[in-house]
């Protein structure tokens, strides 16, 4: 190779920062040459790739084969050139691993084998067991982060509790999700064994993937807004505020308590260093009611990602604008990715937010 060409090289890699060092960075609210980005769902239905995969594999044997796995975590970091790479998993796969075993059905969604309804089911869950059960999520986790090196940060999640339980007490998707809340009404101590069990169960799996190589992990309170805001603690606070005190200080927490539109200031004191904002609020506007220290994630509209490229662009400067000065913010949906999304889309808004100074 030409020296001349290997130098221009050499200086463009060490203009830019790696991508996980920038992750990091905007987790901790250090500065940063511009925000780091990637989307909830990134990898899955939207992706031809993906598709391509899935005819010849179920979801769960995706989920569950480490090679499969970490193969779907990379697709969408070689196509976009996301900062961050998020593990290739399921939410449920602790219920399941806690004897809840389920299903995906195309068109469906998840099916568990039972539901919980009463206390001796709460009683079998076992927690003890959920580490060795969940082997295969640290083995992809392993593989992609050798992969990844510094390319990208890498993610681990889990599920908040409340918004596990919901699904366990329903026995899968529902179109409403009233038995959690109605078993805490009547049985407040019943609720509340569940609630401890999955939240021992979370905090064992998520120390576990920060060890397996996970630089940051997520927790989806996903229906944390479905809480009525007078039981919002005792249903769902107090568990992510122990999960907060079991991680502190191992890697950085992504807290999506998504429309929990009231409670920033409060959950700003939890001592996680992320928050997750959906997009029916100003991320500045919520920003600004957070201790400087706290960083936040979102929030642009995933249907934009419907739309055509100039609109995406718009309304991801918009975005950038709109935070300019505060440090911490990671660029995000304020939901996940719709399988329907358009890969022209989702192209510029990366090359958005890689364009931004
Ligand atoms: O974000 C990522 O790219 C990582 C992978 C990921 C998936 N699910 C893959 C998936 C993550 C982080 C999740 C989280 C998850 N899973 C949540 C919380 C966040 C959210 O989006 O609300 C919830 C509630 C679940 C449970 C779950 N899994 C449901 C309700 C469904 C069916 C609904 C649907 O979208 O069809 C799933 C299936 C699922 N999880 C798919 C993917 C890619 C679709 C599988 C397929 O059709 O191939």
């Amino acid at each position: 190779m030409n020296s001349a060409v290997a130098k221009t090289e050499v200086d463009k890699t060490e203009q830019e920062k790696p991508a996980r060092t920038r992750f990091l960075a905007a987790c901790h609210c250090q500065p940063v040459d511009r925000p780091p980005v990637w989307l909830m769902r990134q990898a899955g239905r939207c992706l031809p790739e993906y598709r391509s995969l899935r005819e010849r594999y179920s979801f769960l044997d995706m989920v569950r084969t480490p090679a499969l796995a970490a193969e779907v975590t990379l697709q969408p970091i070689r196509r976009f050139g996301f900062d961050a790479a998020i593990i290739f998993s399921d939410i449920l796969v602790v219920a399941e691993a806690l004897g809840q075993p389920y299903q995906f059905i195309n068109g469906e969604g998840i099916k568990m084998e039972w539901a919980i309804e009463y206390g001796y089911h709460v009683d079998r869950l076992d927690p003890k067991g959920v580490p060795e059960r969940l082997t295969y999520v640290i083995e992809a986790l392993q593989i992609v982060r050798t992969e990844l090196n510094e390319r990208a940060a890498l993610l681990g999640f889990a599920g908040a509790p409340w918004t596990l339980a919901n699904f366990m007490l329903e026995g899968g998707s529902a179109p409403f999700f009233s038995r959690a809340i109605t078993l805490y009404r009547e049985n407040p101590r019943l609720y509340g064994r569940l609630a401890e069990k999955l939240t021992l169960a979370i905090a064992d799996f998520l120390k576990l993937q920060i060890s397996g190589g996970a630089n940051a992990v997520q927790i989806f309170d996903t229906l944390g807004g479905a809480a009525p805001a007078v039981d919002y603690d005792e249903l769902s606070g107090r568990w992510l505020r122990d999960l907060a005190v079991e991680l502190r200080g191992l890697a950085p927490v992504i807290l999506f308590a998504k429309g929990v539109n009231d409670r920033w200031s409060e959950l700003g004191r939890w001592g996680v260093q992320v928050l997750g904002v959906d997009a029916t609020v100003s991320l500045r506007a919520v920003a600004d009611q957070l201790p400087p220290a706290v960083a936040v994630q979102g929030n642009l509209d995933p249907n934009l990602l419907l739309t055509d490229p100039a609109t995406v662009n718009q309304a991801t400067r918009e975005l950038l604008e709109s935070m300019r000065g505060r440090p911490g913010h990671i660029v995000n949906l304020g939901h996940g990715v719709p399988p329907e999304a358009k890969l022209d889309c989702i192209e510029a808004l990366v090359d958005t937010v890689k364009a931004f100074k």
